[in-house]
């Protein structure tokens, strides 16, 4: 099993609650993905709402709605849970966001496979 580790940022990067969105080379793929930080746990998904296939976000790093509750796509307004990535509101419920695996190490944050 791989154990490749992609070094995507550090950790000063994301409020808590706060939202950061990259772009690696991860394994022999280019992983669009983002994470989420809320009650100091970090939250990774690849950067596809499972409405249409798009990214989720307009504004960079911009993935959290107003209240810092929920993942919001930008495109028709569905709404993720942010510890599960299941669709609770808009055009797709019960459909899911696809998890990425990251491990914390330090200040650093790394995708993993
Ligand atoms: S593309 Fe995300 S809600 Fe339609």
């Amino acid at each position: 099993m791989c154990s490749e580790l992609t070094f995507i940022c550090t950790t000063d990067v994301l409020a808590d609650p706060g939202s950061y969105g990259f772009d690696v080379d991860h394994c022999g793929e280019t992983v669009e993905g983002f994470l989420v930080r809320r009650d100091g746990e970090y939250h990774a998904y690849r950067n596809s709402c499972p409405h249409t296939g798009s990214p989720l976000d307009w504004v960079e790093h911009q993935f959290l709605d107003m209240d810092g509750e929920l993942i919001q796509c930008a495109v028709h307004d569905a709404r993720f849970e942010i510890e599960s990535g299941e669709c609770v509101m808009g055009p797709c419920p019960g459909e899911s966001l696809e998890r990425l695996e990251i491990s914390v190490q330090g200040e650093n944050i790394y995708l993993r496979c």
